[in-house]
């Protein structure tokens, strides 16, 4: 955090003054308290490392102001949903919210990544209560626990390079992520009957 001098405390207030502001709009998706729309939500304020090596791969100045200005993700929000459905509910709230613009949207559920993977990506313009800062752009991503899963698997395996059948393995997880896909849609089908 110390990388973030001036900044710190305040990007620490915004990433929970945003935790707060969506607890709200999640709270007032559904009247029934037993049905959140939402799993769990995770936040993380980008580390000094991916940081820089984001602004020097985008062949930015680096410095925290550069930083702020030009990266949509040092804060990183992320909303596990139980159902697809829940997915778009929570973009309906997020839409409404006045404090807020939506600078960017990145469908990964119609359009899915080439290696299978899922979710929905926003970018959100927020307040910034710095003196030379007014706004800076965060990422939200919205994913089900079956998304999220195939992510996380992805993810770690995505490091182990020296691994012979590339391709098979590159064609399984893509199957893993189609099959997964196809399970959401069945279990959201199933509660829209026992909504019914
Ligand atoms: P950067 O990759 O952050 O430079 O920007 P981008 O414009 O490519 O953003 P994108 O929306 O594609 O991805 C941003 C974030 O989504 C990543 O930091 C990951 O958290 C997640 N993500 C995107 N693609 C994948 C993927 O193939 N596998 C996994 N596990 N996560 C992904
Ligand atoms: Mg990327």
């Amino acid at each position: 955090m110390e990388y973030y001098k001036e900044y710190a405390n305040i990007l620490e207030q915004t990433e929970q003054d945003i935790l707060g502001e969506l607890m709200n709009i999640l709270d007032n998706l559904t009247e029934d308290p037993e049905h959140k729309p939402y799993e769990h939500i995770i936040s993380r304020i980008k580390s000094k490392e991916s940081t820089e090596e984001k602004l020097v791969r985008k062949g930015y100045d680096i410095d925290s102001t550069t930083a702020l200005l030009k990266l949509s993700d040092i804060i990183g929000i992320r909303i596990v949903t139980h159902f697809v459905g829940d997915i778009y509910l929570i973009l309906s709230g997020l839409r409404q919210h006045e404090k807020w613009r939506i600078k960017k949207e990145k469908d990964y559920i119609a359009r899915p990544k080439e290696n299978g993977y899922r979710s929905y990506h926003v970018i959100l313009e927020v307040p910034f209560y710095s003196e030379d800062i007014n706004t800076i752009c965060i990422e939200l991503q919205l994913r089900t626990i079956a998304m999220d899963c195939w992510a996380a698997l992805e993810h770690q395996m995505r490091y182990k390079k020296n691994v012979k059948n590339t391709a098979l393995i590159a064609n399984e997880l893509k199957r893993c992520s189609d099959e997964m896909a196809s399970t959401d849609l069945t279990m959201q089908t199933i509660r829209d009957v026992l909504m019914q």
